[in-house]
Order: C-alpha cells, then structure tokens, then sequence
C-alpha cells in the first residue's frame, strides 16, 4: 500500500474510484476533493462509516482544499462534467480543458512527485492539459480509456461466447472516441483466437457496440455517463502501480515515435509498475490496423491543436 491517494471530483466516477480505492486498501488515506461544499465532506465520511463492515483500515477524507492531498503518491483526476444524451466527449473540451488545467496546476504544487492517471473527458486531450501544466515525466502522466474500452469489448465478447470474462484477452488501442482501434488479431480465448469462435459480422458488431460503448451508457442514463466501469479501470491502474505489479495495459500515454506519433497522448500496450509507465510495447499490427491507429491520431490531434493552455 502507498500512503496517500488522491481523487479529484467527487462526482459518480470519483466517488466509486475513492470507495474502490479503499476497499482494496491501495493506501492509508484516499481523499478526495471537490470545488463543491460538503459532498466530498459527506461522501468522504460515509465511506469511512462502511470500514468497519467492510473491514477496511484506509480512512478516507474529503476536501475543498489541496493541503489535505499534499504528498500524495497517485492522483486521479475525474473533475468536470459528464456527457448528456447526444453531446460527444468533444463537446467536453473547452468547460474540462480549464478545469484540468487548474486542478493540474494545484496538483503540481503539493504534489510534485505524484503518478497522474487521468480520467477526465476528452481523456486523450485532457492527459496532454495535464502533462503540459504539471511538466511531470510521460512515465508519470497515465489516461484511463483502453482498460475501460477493453473491458467492454471483452464483456461483450464474453457475454456472446457464454464463457468467462477472465478468458477473454484483448487489447483497444488508439483514442477514446469513436475512432478507437479494437485489435481483433490479438483477441483470444485463453490463447484460441476469436475467429475461430466468432463469425466475422458478429464480432464486427462487438467492435462497433464497444466503440459505441460510452454513448450506450449515457443513453440510458440520460442524465449523466458511465461510472462503475470507469472508475474500475482507473483502479485497476492504481493497482498496477501501488503494488508493482508490471501489467500490461491499454493506457493513454504520451509517444516519443512508438507507432510513428509524436507528441501525443494516445492508447497503446503499456508496462504499469511503481515508476508509472515502465515501458510502452510496440507491437505488430496489421496495415488495416495501422491505419486505424493513425486515423485515430488525427482525431486526438484536431481537439489537441484547439485547446487553450
Ligand atoms: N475541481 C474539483 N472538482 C471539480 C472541479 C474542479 N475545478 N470542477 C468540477 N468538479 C467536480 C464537480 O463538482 C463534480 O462533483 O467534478 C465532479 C464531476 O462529477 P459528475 O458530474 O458526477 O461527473 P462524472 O460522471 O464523475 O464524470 C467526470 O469523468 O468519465 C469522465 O466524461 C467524464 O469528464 C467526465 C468526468
């Protein structure tokens, strides 16, 4: 365990992530701030009254201020506003770039040596606003879209098949948006390739509800977007990095070259241990998929080239 994680926005994603982070017990004190007055307060200690019963010992506080998250190890940054029904994570930049912009800024002052694992939406973009604010190393600038994507492509997949989620293997890649890259060459069932399970137009309509998948949320939802997956993978992140565990994610993270980009945040196969990004694996892809991946790109790019620092 680490000694403090922070969690900023105590909205559904941040608070789910905050309660997760707790009952995992992935630090000694999780807390968690917000600009409005009292509901991280409340949240924070509502939380706190469910240790006993869930047996956790990591106390967990909430805050308007940044002096309760100074020295923090992890930051997760989920402030801004949600999707509604028909508005892409695009239509988010502006209201969220000024947000992350801030909330980065309090970051780097009393946090200066913290992991940043980015949730906030357009989440590509938002990583970059980040990084740029903070100047902290690409190694400790990390977004949270290919666990989320991953996982919905594999509960689909899992859920076609009839079989267990824990069987499915699979990695999207590229942005969180719709041009997201879903590798079907690297999806298999314990190591048997779907193809050889799945015609072709049934997985071709797992790839496009995965890249849909965000969009299916809010419509139900109506008033707000997904929260349990995401705050699941922001975890799953922490994890990976609390406990050094060297998984290899699909993460949002800042390319020096790797897959010819430069100067962008995008999702590829990364190596997550306590030093943050480890090491971003380059693989094999296909020219279909190499394609996709550099279609993808552009679409990080434009939003990118719009946002104000
Ligand atoms: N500092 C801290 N918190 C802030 C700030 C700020 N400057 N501005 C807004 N917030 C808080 C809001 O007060 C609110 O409690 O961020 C929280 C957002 O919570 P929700 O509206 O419930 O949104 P949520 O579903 O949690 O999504 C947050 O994560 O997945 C992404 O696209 C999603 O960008 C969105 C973000």
């Amino acid at each position: 365990m680490v000694n403090k994680i922070t969690v900023v926005g105590a909205g559904n994603v941040g608070a789910t992530t905050a309660q997760r982070v707790a009952e995992k017990q992935l630090a000694r004190t999780v807390v968690m701030v917000d600009v409005a007055e009292g509901i991280p307060q409340g949240k924070g200690l509502d939380q706190w009254e469910s240790a006993p019963i869930e047996g956790f010992d990591t106390r967990v506080i909430g805050t308007n201020g940044y002096e309760e998250t100074a020295g923090s190890d992890i930051v997760i940054i989920t402030a801004g506003i949600a999707r509604k029904p028909g508005m892409s994570r695009d239509d988010l930049l502006n209201t969220n770039a000024g947000i992350v912009k801030q909330v980065s800024e309090q970051i780097k002052k009393t946090s200066p040596n913290a992991i940043l694992i980015i949730v906030s939406n357009p989440l590509d973009v938002m990583c970059y606003v980040a990084k740029e604010v903070t100047g902290f190393p690409r190694e400790r600038v990390l977004g949270m879209a290919g666990v989320l994507d991953t996982a919905r492509y594999r509960s689909f997949i899992a859920e076609a098949l009839d079989v267990s989620v824990r069987d499915i293997q699979a990695m999207v890649l590229g942005g969180h948006g719709d041009t997201m890259v879903p590798l079907i060459s690297y999806t298999t069932v314990s190591g048997i390739p779907v193809t050889q399970l799945m015609d072709r137009s049934t997985l071709d309509a797992i790839v496009d509800r995965t890249r849909n998948g965000g969009a299916e949320i809010v419509k139900h939802l109506k008033t707000g977007s997904a929260y349990y997956a995401p705050s699941a993978g922001a975890v799953q992140m922490a994890e990976a990095i609390v406990r050094d565990e060297k998984r290899i994610l699909p993460c949002a993270a800042w390319l020096n070259g790797e897959y010819g980009e430069k100067g962008i945040f995008l999702g590829v196969p990364c190596k997550v241990g306590r030093r943050g990004l480890e090491q971003v694996l380059e693989v094999e892809l296909t020219a279909e998929e190499r394609a996709a991946l550099a279609k993808s790109a552009e679409a990080v790019r434009e939003p990118m080239k719009a946002v104000k620092l």
